[in-house]
Protein backbone atom coordinates (compact mmCIF):
# COMPACT_ATOMS: atom_id res chain seq x y z
CA UNK A 1 0.00 0.00 0.00
CA UNK A 2 1.13 3.57 -0.75
CA UNK A 3 1.67 5.72 2.16
CA UNK A 4 -0.63 9.14 1.91
CA UNK A 5 0.52 11.68 -0.05
CA UNK A 6 3.21 14.20 1.56
CA UNK A 7 3.97 11.76 3.80
CA UNK A 8 7.22 12.83 5.68
CA UNK A 9 10.29 10.78 5.89
CA UNK A 10 13.51 11.25 7.58
CA UNK A 11 15.50 11.24 10.24
CA UNK A 12 16.17 13.16 13.18
CA UNK A 13 19.12 14.57 15.19
CA UNK A 14 19.57 16.99 17.98
CA UNK A 15 21.98 20.04 18.11
CA UNK A 16 24.32 19.15 21.21
CA UNK A 17 24.37 15.71 19.69
CA UNK A 18 26.16 16.53 16.54
CA UNK A 19 26.76 20.30 16.17
CA UNK A 20 29.95 19.99 18.39
CA UNK A 21 31.13 22.79 20.69
CA UNK A 22 27.92 23.87 22.89
CA UNK A 23 29.65 25.93 24.55
CA UNK A 24 26.63 27.76 26.31
CA UNK A 25 24.83 25.40 27.28
CA UNK A 26 24.08 23.43 30.85
CA UNK A 27 25.31 20.41 29.29
CA UNK A 28 28.87 21.56 28.12
CA UNK A 29 29.61 22.59 31.69
CA UNK A 30 28.63 19.36 33.48
CA UNK A 31 30.69 17.61 31.07
CA UNK A 32 33.30 19.23 31.69
CA UNK A 33 32.66 19.41 35.64
CA UNK A 34 34.93 16.25 36.51
CA UNK A 35 31.33 14.77 37.35
CA UNK A 36 31.85 11.12 36.81
CA UNK A 37 28.80 9.82 35.15
CA UNK A 38 29.62 11.81 31.81
CA UNK A 39 31.54 8.87 29.81
CA UNK A 40 33.03 11.48 27.66
CA UNK A 41 32.62 15.34 26.48
CA UNK A 42 30.82 15.86 23.29
CA UNK A 43 33.88 17.89 21.55
CA UNK A 44 33.00 18.44 17.74
CA UNK A 45 30.31 15.84 18.23
CA UNK A 46 29.98 14.90 14.13
CA UNK A 47 30.91 18.36 13.40
CA UNK A 48 27.68 19.34 11.86
CA UNK A 49 27.80 23.04 12.85
CA UNK A 50 30.59 23.43 10.12
CA UNK A 51 28.78 20.24 7.58
CA UNK A 52 25.51 20.74 7.98
CA UNK A 53 25.21 21.37 3.96
CA UNK A 54 26.93 18.57 2.45
CA UNK A 55 24.99 16.43 5.52
CA UNK A 56 21.43 17.86 4.04
CA UNK A 57 22.85 17.05 0.54
CA UNK A 58 23.45 13.26 1.58
CA UNK A 59 19.67 13.40 3.02
CA UNK A 60 18.27 14.30 -0.09
CA UNK A 61 20.78 12.29 -2.84
CA UNK A 62 19.56 9.14 0.09
CA UNK A 63 15.86 10.08 -0.98
CA UNK A 64 14.25 11.50 2.24
CA UNK A 65 12.00 13.93 2.44
CA UNK A 66 12.52 15.65 5.54
CA UNK A 67 14.84 15.87 8.40
CA UNK A 68 14.24 16.95 11.78
CA UNK A 69 16.94 18.88 13.98
CA UNK A 70 17.21 21.55 17.13
CA UNK A 71 18.18 25.03 16.97
CA UNK A 72 20.24 25.67 19.99
CA UNK A 73 18.72 28.01 22.59
CA UNK A 74 22.11 28.26 24.21
CA UNK A 75 23.36 29.67 20.49
CA UNK A 76 20.81 31.77 20.19
CA UNK A 77 20.48 33.62 23.79
CA UNK A 78 24.20 32.78 25.13
CA UNK A 79 23.10 35.42 27.77
CA UNK A 80 19.91 35.76 28.93
CA UNK A 81 17.84 38.33 27.06
CA UNK A 82 20.84 38.53 24.40
CA UNK A 83 20.11 37.37 21.17
CA UNK A 84 22.70 36.17 18.54
CA UNK A 85 22.61 37.58 15.46
CA UNK A 86 24.65 35.46 13.94
CA UNK A 87 23.59 32.32 15.55
CA UNK A 88 19.77 32.93 13.45
CA UNK A 89 21.53 33.55 10.42
CA UNK A 90 23.26 29.94 11.02
CA UNK A 91 20.36 28.32 11.03
CA UNK A 92 18.80 30.37 8.60
CA UNK A 93 21.16 29.20 5.95
CA UNK A 94 20.79 25.24 7.70
CA UNK A 95 16.82 26.07 6.63
CA UNK A 96 17.48 27.47 3.58
CA UNK A 97 20.12 24.61 2.76
CA UNK A 98 17.20 21.69 3.12
CA UNK A 99 14.09 24.08 1.20
CA UNK A 100 16.85 24.20 -1.69
CA UNK A 101 17.42 20.32 -1.45
CA UNK A 102 13.83 19.25 -1.52
CA UNK A 103 13.98 18.89 2.37
CA UNK A 104 11.32 19.88 4.50
CA UNK A 105 12.29 20.93 8.13
CA UNK A 106 10.94 19.52 11.34
CA UNK A 107 12.30 21.83 13.90
CA UNK A 108 12.45 21.13 17.80
CA UNK A 109 13.32 24.19 19.47
CA UNK A 110 14.60 22.57 23.00
CA UNK A 111 16.11 19.38 22.45
CA UNK A 112 17.05 18.99 26.37
CA UNK A 113 19.92 21.41 26.64
CA UNK A 114 19.20 24.52 28.09
CA UNK A 115 21.89 27.96 28.35
CA UNK A 116 23.69 27.83 31.31
CA UNK A 117 22.54 31.07 32.61
CA UNK A 118 18.41 29.29 32.75
CA UNK A 119 20.09 27.21 35.83
CA UNK A 120 21.26 30.09 37.60
CA UNK A 121 17.46 31.07 38.21
CA UNK A 122 16.16 27.81 38.75
CA UNK A 123 16.28 25.93 35.48
CA UNK A 124 12.41 24.37 34.88
CA UNK A 125 12.03 24.52 38.59
CA UNK A 126 11.41 28.46 37.86
CA UNK A 127 8.34 30.10 37.70
CA UNK A 128 9.78 32.48 34.98
CA UNK A 129 11.37 30.35 32.81
CA UNK A 130 7.88 29.11 30.34
CA UNK A 131 8.13 33.17 29.99
CA UNK A 132 11.77 32.81 28.94
CA UNK A 133 11.40 30.21 26.59
CA UNK A 134 8.67 31.82 25.28
CA UNK A 135 10.58 34.99 24.15
CA UNK A 136 13.74 32.66 22.98
CA UNK A 137 10.83 31.00 20.30
CA UNK A 138 9.49 34.33 19.15
CA UNK A 139 12.65 35.85 18.58
CA UNK A 140 13.54 32.73 16.39
CA UNK A 141 9.85 32.32 14.59
CA UNK A 142 9.93 35.97 14.19
CA UNK A 143 12.61 35.65 11.98
CA UNK A 144 12.17 32.18 10.59
CA UNK A 145 9.43 31.22 11.11
CA UNK A 146 8.35 31.42 6.86
CA UNK A 147 10.97 28.90 6.79
CA UNK A 148 9.84 26.55 9.39
CA UNK A 149 6.52 24.76 8.22
CA UNK A 150 6.73 22.47 11.22
CA UNK A 151 8.01 23.34 15.03
CA UNK A 152 8.26 20.69 18.10
CA UNK A 153 8.19 23.07 21.08
CA UNK A 154 9.67 20.88 23.60
CA UNK A 155 11.27 17.22 23.15
CA UNK A 156 10.35 14.64 25.68
CA UNK A 157 8.19 17.40 27.35
CA UNK A 158 7.49 14.22 29.99
CA UNK A 159 10.92 12.84 30.13
CA UNK A 160 11.08 13.57 33.74
CA UNK A 161 8.32 11.19 34.98
CA UNK A 162 9.88 8.56 33.44
CA UNK A 163 13.14 9.00 34.59
CA UNK A 164 11.42 9.11 38.30
CA UNK A 165 9.96 5.36 37.13
CA UNK A 166 13.19 4.77 36.39
CA UNK A 167 15.20 5.29 39.18
CA UNK A 168 12.28 3.29 41.01
CA UNK A 169 12.36 0.49 38.90
CA UNK A 170 16.34 0.72 39.32
CA UNK A 171 16.08 0.96 43.08
CA UNK A 172 13.76 -2.37 43.36
CA UNK A 173 15.47 -4.32 40.87
CA UNK A 174 18.81 -3.66 43.12
CA UNK A 175 17.03 -4.94 46.09
CA UNK A 176 15.33 -7.90 45.01
CA UNK A 177 16.44 -11.26 44.94
CA UNK A 178 16.68 -13.22 41.90
CA UNK A 179 17.27 -17.04 42.01
CA UNK A 180 20.95 -17.04 41.27
CA UNK A 181 21.79 -14.77 44.09
CA UNK A 182 22.55 -12.03 41.67
CA UNK A 183 20.78 -8.54 40.71
CA UNK A 184 18.55 -8.24 37.96
CA UNK A 185 18.22 -4.74 35.70
CA UNK A 186 14.36 -4.52 34.56
CA UNK A 187 13.44 -3.70 31.50
CA UNK A 188 14.88 -0.44 29.51
CA UNK A 189 17.87 -0.50 32.37
CA UNK A 190 20.85 -1.70 31.22
CA UNK A 191 23.66 -2.85 34.26
CA UNK A 192 25.36 -0.19 33.13
CA UNK A 193 22.43 2.27 33.38
CA UNK A 194 22.41 0.97 36.75
CA UNK A 195 26.41 1.58 36.90
CA UNK A 196 25.98 4.88 35.25
CA UNK A 197 23.24 5.69 38.19
CA UNK A 198 25.70 4.80 40.83
CA UNK A 199 27.87 7.25 39.72
CA UNK A 200 25.70 10.02 39.44
CA UNK A 201 24.84 9.76 43.16
CA UNK A 202 26.75 12.83 43.83
CA UNK A 203 26.66 14.73 40.38
CA UNK A 204 24.55 17.46 41.82
CA UNK A 205 26.66 19.21 43.92
CA UNK A 206 29.39 19.80 41.71
CA UNK A 207 27.10 19.61 38.74
CA UNK A 208 25.74 22.58 40.64
CA UNK A 209 29.04 24.08 41.19
CA UNK A 210 30.32 24.36 37.34
CA UNK A 211 26.68 25.71 36.63
CA UNK A 212 27.12 28.62 39.02
CA UNK A 213 23.51 27.33 40.83
CA UNK A 214 22.80 25.41 43.54
CA UNK A 215 21.82 21.51 44.11
CA UNK A 216 18.08 21.83 43.48
CA UNK A 217 18.00 24.97 40.84
CA UNK A 218 19.81 21.65 38.49
CA UNK A 219 18.00 19.97 36.21
CA UNK A 220 19.75 18.76 33.32
CA UNK A 221 17.71 17.57 30.44
CA UNK A 222 14.12 18.70 31.73
CA UNK A 223 14.57 16.29 34.86
CA UNK A 224 13.01 17.98 37.15
CA UNK A 225 12.05 15.88 40.69
CA UNK A 226 8.79 17.56 41.43
CA UNK A 227 5.06 18.04 39.97
CA UNK A 228 5.71 21.64 39.96
CA UNK A 229 8.51 20.91 37.71
CA UNK A 230 6.69 19.21 35.08
CA UNK A 231 4.04 21.39 35.63
CA UNK A 232 6.83 24.41 34.47
CA UNK A 233 7.39 22.50 31.51
CA UNK A 234 3.86 22.03 30.49
CA UNK A 235 3.28 25.92 30.73
CA UNK A 236 6.40 26.28 28.31
CA UNK A 237 4.86 24.47 25.89
CA UNK A 238 1.44 26.37 25.94
CA UNK A 239 3.69 29.74 26.42
CA UNK A 240 5.88 28.84 23.34
CA UNK A 241 2.81 27.68 21.07
CA UNK A 242 1.52 30.76 21.90
CA UNK A 243 4.38 32.98 20.84
CA UNK A 244 5.05 31.03 17.52
CA UNK A 245 1.56 31.17 16.76
CA UNK A 246 1.95 35.08 17.23
CA UNK A 247 4.65 35.43 14.77
CA UNK A 248 4.07 32.60 12.26
CA UNK A 249 0.64 31.09 12.27
CA UNK A 250 1.40 28.98 9.48
CA UNK A 251 3.92 26.88 11.20
CA UNK A 252 2.39 23.84 12.19
CA UNK A 253 3.64 23.20 15.81
CA UNK A 254 3.69 20.50 18.65
CA UNK A 255 5.03 18.37 21.30
CA UNK A 256 6.88 15.26 21.50
CA UNK A 257 6.90 12.75 24.02
CA UNK A 258 8.73 9.68 25.28
CA UNK A 259 5.87 6.99 24.91
CA UNK A 260 7.23 3.18 25.85
CA UNK A 261 4.99 0.79 25.11
CA UNK A 262 3.50 -0.53 28.62
CA UNK A 263 2.59 -3.93 29.06
CA UNK A 264 0.89 -5.66 31.96
CA UNK A 265 2.53 -8.74 33.53
CA UNK A 266 0.73 -10.34 35.60
CA UNK A 267 -1.17 -8.26 37.99
CA UNK A 268 0.17 -4.82 36.28
CA UNK A 269 -2.83 -3.76 34.46
CA UNK A 270 -3.64 -0.78 36.53
CA UNK A 271 0.21 0.36 36.92
CA UNK A 272 0.70 0.14 33.40
CA UNK A 273 -2.65 2.18 32.98
CA UNK A 274 -0.91 4.59 35.53
CA UNK A 275 2.79 4.77 33.77
CA UNK A 276 0.68 5.92 30.21
CA UNK A 277 -1.36 8.64 32.16
CA UNK A 278 1.61 10.02 33.38
CA UNK A 279 3.59 9.95 30.20
CA UNK A 280 0.30 10.98 27.91
CA UNK A 281 -2.92 11.83 29.28
CA UNK A 282 -1.30 14.38 32.03
CA UNK A 283 -0.06 15.79 28.76
CA UNK A 284 -3.32 16.56 26.78
CA UNK A 285 -4.51 19.45 28.22
CA UNK A 286 -1.46 21.18 27.27
CA UNK A 287 -1.60 19.90 24.06
CA UNK A 288 -5.42 21.29 23.47
CA UNK A 289 -4.34 24.07 20.62
CA UNK A 290 -1.66 22.00 19.00
CA UNK A 291 -1.48 20.81 15.40
CA UNK A 292 0.23 17.10 15.50
CA UNK A 293 1.56 15.51 18.55
CA UNK A 294 5.55 13.67 18.22
CA UNK A 295 5.63 10.07 19.19
CA UNK A 296 9.17 8.42 20.07
CA UNK A 297 9.32 5.51 20.89
CA UNK A 298 12.24 2.83 21.44
CA UNK A 299 10.80 -0.32 23.02
CA UNK A 300 8.27 -1.84 25.66
CA UNK A 301 8.02 -2.30 28.87
CA UNK A 302 6.30 -4.68 30.72
CA UNK A 303 4.89 -4.09 33.81
CA UNK A 304 4.43 -5.94 37.36
CA UNK A 305 1.93 -4.88 39.91
CA UNK A 306 4.66 -1.85 41.18
CA UNK A 307 7.58 -1.93 38.89
CA UNK A 308 8.88 -3.24 35.17
CA UNK A 309 10.08 -6.63 35.14
CA UNK A 310 12.90 -8.24 33.73
CA UNK A 311 13.28 -8.77 30.15
CA UNK A 312 11.73 -12.03 29.03
CA UNK A 313 14.19 -14.96 29.18
CA UNK A 314 16.28 -15.18 25.97
CA UNK A 315 15.30 -11.23 24.58
CA UNK A 316 17.40 -9.62 22.39
CA UNK A 317 18.96 -6.17 23.96
CA UNK A 318 19.83 -3.56 21.87
CA UNK A 319 23.11 -1.63 23.07
CA UNK A 320 21.12 0.82 25.34
CA UNK A 321 19.93 -2.55 27.07
CA UNK A 322 16.64 -2.09 25.54
CA UNK A 323 14.46 -5.29 24.29
CA UNK A 324 14.74 -5.14 20.47
CA UNK A 325 10.63 -4.87 19.99
CA UNK A 326 9.92 -2.72 17.11
CA UNK A 327 6.22 -3.59 17.25
CA UNK A 328 6.29 -1.07 20.27
CA UNK A 329 5.83 2.04 17.84
CA UNK A 330 2.29 0.13 16.51
CA UNK A 331 0.69 0.22 19.97
CA UNK A 332 1.88 3.87 20.84
CA UNK A 333 0.70 5.12 17.92
CA UNK A 334 -2.76 3.41 18.08
CA UNK A 335 -2.61 4.37 21.73
CA UNK A 336 -1.79 8.24 20.90
CA UNK A 337 -4.46 8.51 18.81
CA UNK A 338 -6.73 9.23 21.58
CA UNK A 339 -5.11 13.02 21.16
CA UNK A 340 -7.42 13.45 18.20
CA UNK A 341 -4.17 15.10 16.69
CA UNK A 342 -2.51 14.36 13.99
CA UNK A 343 0.45 12.07 14.71
CA UNK A 344 4.13 12.78 13.61
CA UNK A 345 6.68 9.37 14.48
CA UNK A 346 9.56 11.89 15.60
CA UNK A 347 11.95 9.45 16.63
CA UNK A 348 12.41 5.60 16.19
CA UNK A 349 15.06 3.55 16.50
CA UNK A 350 17.87 1.21 17.73
CA UNK A 351 21.46 1.28 18.92
CA UNK A 352 23.64 -1.45 17.39
CA UNK A 353 26.48 -2.17 15.41
CA UNK A 354 24.90 -4.96 13.87
CA UNK A 355 23.08 -2.46 10.65
CA UNK A 356 21.14 -6.06 9.50
CA UNK A 357 19.29 -5.56 12.91
CA UNK A 358 18.39 -1.74 12.36
CA UNK A 359 16.99 -2.72 8.79
CA UNK A 360 15.05 -5.28 10.01
CA UNK A 361 14.05 -2.65 12.80
CA UNK A 362 13.13 -0.16 10.83
CA UNK A 363 11.05 -2.88 8.29
CA UNK A 364 8.71 -4.23 11.28
CA UNK A 365 8.23 -0.95 12.76
CA UNK A 366 6.96 0.69 9.46
CA UNK A 367 4.45 -2.51 8.90
CA UNK A 368 3.19 -1.44 12.39
CA UNK A 369 2.40 2.29 10.87
CA UNK A 370 1.00 0.89 7.53
CA UNK A 371 -1.42 -1.10 10.35
CA UNK A 372 -2.21 2.05 11.79
CA UNK A 373 -2.93 3.91 8.38
CA UNK A 374 -4.73 1.25 7.00
CA UNK A 375 -7.19 1.49 10.12
CA UNK A 376 -7.57 5.19 9.89
CA UNK A 377 -5.18 6.91 12.10
CA UNK A 378 -3.53 9.90 10.72
CA UNK A 379 -0.15 9.55 10.33
CA UNK A 380 1.92 12.03 8.88
CA UNK A 381 5.30 11.26 8.84
CA UNK A 382 8.46 8.97 10.28
CA UNK A 383 12.11 9.63 11.27
CA UNK A 384 14.61 7.56 12.88
CA UNK A 385 16.72 8.35 15.16
CA UNK A 386 19.47 8.98 14.59
CA UNK A 387 21.14 10.39 11.81
CA UNK A 388 24.50 10.04 12.36
CA UNK A 389 26.47 7.42 15.61
CA UNK A 390 26.31 10.87 17.34
CA UNK A 391 26.92 11.85 21.03
CA UNK A 392 24.41 9.92 23.29
CA UNK A 393 24.86 12.23 26.19
CA UNK A 394 25.77 10.51 29.21
CA UNK A 395 27.17 7.77 27.00
CA UNK A 396 29.42 9.50 24.97
CA UNK A 397 29.65 8.11 22.01
CA UNK A 398 29.70 4.04 22.20
CA UNK A 399 25.84 3.92 21.40
CA UNK A 400 25.78 3.79 17.81
CA UNK A 401 22.00 4.67 16.65
CA UNK A 402 22.47 5.87 13.42
CA UNK A 403 21.76 5.16 9.63
CA UNK A 404 24.95 7.01 8.50
CA UNK A 405 28.35 6.26 10.49
CA UNK A 406 30.73 8.97 11.29
CA UNK A 407 34.91 8.88 11.35
CA UNK A 408 35.49 11.51 14.30
CA UNK A 409 38.72 11.77 13.62
CA UNK A 410 38.31 12.93 10.02
CA UNK A 411 34.77 13.41 10.08
CA UNK A 412 34.03 11.27 7.01
CA UNK A 413 30.36 9.97 6.85
CA UNK A 414 29.95 6.16 6.06
CA UNK A 415 25.88 5.74 5.14
CA UNK A 416 24.65 2.22 6.13
CA UNK A 417 22.31 0.16 4.42
CA UNK A 418 19.53 0.93 6.58
CA UNK A 419 19.62 4.89 5.79
CA UNK A 420 19.98 3.21 1.86
CA UNK A 421 16.57 1.14 2.77
CA UNK A 422 14.77 4.12 4.42
CA UNK A 423 15.59 6.14 1.34
CA UNK A 424 13.86 3.60 -1.29
CA UNK A 425 11.15 3.65 1.00
CA UNK A 426 10.67 7.45 1.06
CA UNK A 427 11.55 7.52 -2.82
CA UNK A 428 8.43 4.92 -3.58
CA UNK A 429 6.47 5.96 -0.63
CA UNK A 430 5.57 2.69 0.32
CA UNK A 431 7.26 -0.68 1.76
CA UNK A 432 6.51 -2.82 -0.95
CA UNK A 433 9.12 -4.72 -2.73
CA UNK A 434 11.50 -3.52 0.53
CA UNK A 435 9.19 -5.51 3.26
CA UNK A 436 9.20 -9.38 2.03
C1 LIG B 1 16.20 11.48 22.79
C2 LIG B 1 17.54 11.51 22.07
C3 LIG B 1 18.35 10.29 22.48
C4 LIG B 1 17.57 9.06 22.07
C5 LIG B 1 18.30 7.76 22.27
C6 LIG B 1 15.56 10.14 22.90
O1 LIG B 1 15.02 10.00 24.15
O2 LIG B 1 15.32 12.43 22.26
O3 LIG B 1 18.18 12.71 22.36
O4 LIG B 1 19.63 10.30 21.93
O5 LIG B 1 16.37 9.02 22.78
O6 LIG B 1 18.53 7.46 23.60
Amino acid sequence: MAFPDGFLWGSATAAHQVEGNNIASDFWAMEHSGVPMFAEPSGDACDHYRLYRQDIALLRELGFTSYRFSIEWARVEPEDGVFSRAAIAHYRDVLEACHEHGITPMVTLHHFTSPRWLMRLGGWEYDGTPDRFADYCRTVMAELGPLIPYACTINEANISSLTRRMIEDMTAARSADTPDGGEQAPVGVSAESVESADKARDWRTPGAAALGTTPDNLNLFLFTWTDHGVDVIRRAHVAAREAIKEVSPATKTGITLALQDYQPGPGGEKAADERWAEAFDHFLPAMDGDDFVGVQNYSRVVVGPEHALPHPEGAELTQMGYEFYPQALENVVRRAASAGLPIHVTENGIATDDDTRRVEFVRRALEGVERCLSDGIDVRGYYYWSTFDNFEWMLGYRPTFGMIAVDRATQERTVKESARLLGRIAERNSLDDDIG
